[in-house]
């Protein structure tokens, strides 16, 4: 299915009495990813207002212009649909040799493609890592940040979420438990809410 939608974008009015719907990204495939996991705190921390889904990239394929040429394949048509009515997204994303999963790169190629109508342009989307290292997984951080600002979409400066030491943070469930870190995302949910509600706005009154 080829996506022949003229480019529009979902204006909302910045009525806070509005659910806030934010589509989280798990970078990581993995059953016990500790990004999945923070994702998971992400979703209880979460204000009331805010509804939280939290997707799964292992249907996406490759992306293979070929294919493209074919149309969406059914998987990349429903991520693209959901992205499109999301008011933001938050993505979580482990580093893979200093850089971000392939999965991921294939799920946001496919995102950001046809250009022209591309879903992620102007999307409001904050970035959050984990890593059992000591660095929180930096540089795939910085190297998703390149990738979304290619596409257009608008990304979250600060706060900046880097989450070090990851295997001491879990517990055997698979739930967050470090307060520290619960306090840190809970911050950059509202951050992001309240910044996606100003840009709405903007872009209302332009
Ligand atoms: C890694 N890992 C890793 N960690 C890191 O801090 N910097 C890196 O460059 C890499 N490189 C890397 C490459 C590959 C192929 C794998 C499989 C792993 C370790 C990685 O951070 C660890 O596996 C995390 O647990 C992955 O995140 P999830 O799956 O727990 O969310």
């Amino acid at each position: 299915m080829s996506d022949a939608r003229p480019m529009t974008r979902t204006i909302d009015t910045g009525d806070c009495s509005r659910r806030f719907k934010i589509l989280a990204i798990p970078g990581s495939l993995r059953r016990q990813s500790y990004n999945r996991g923070l994702l998971e705190a992400a979703r209880q921390l979460a204000p009331v207002g805010v509804e939280m889904q939290i997707i799964d990239l292992a249907e996406i394929p490759h992306f293979n212009s070929d294919v493209e040429e074919q149309g969406d394949p059914a998987a990349v048509a429903l991520f693209k649909e959901q992205i499109r009515r999301a008011d933001a997204l938050l993505i979580a994303t482990p580093e893979y040799n200093s850089s971000i999963p392939g999965a991921l790169k294939d799920a946001l190629d496919w995102a950001s493609r046809p250009a022209a109508e591309s879903v992620l342009r102007g999307k409001p989307v904050a970035i959050i890592s984990a890593s059992p290292g000591r660095f929180g997984a930096v540089r795939g951080q910085r190297a998703l940040r390149q990738v979304l600002d290619h596409t257009g979409a608008r990304v979250l400066a600060v706060p900046e979420v880097l989450v070090a030491r990851a295997g001491e943070l879990f517990d055997e469930a698979g739930k967050l438990q470090d307060e520290e870190t619960r306090a840190r995302i809970r911050a950059l949910i509202e951050v992001l809410v309240t910044w996606s509600r100003s840009h709405q706005a903007e872009l209302v009154a332009a």
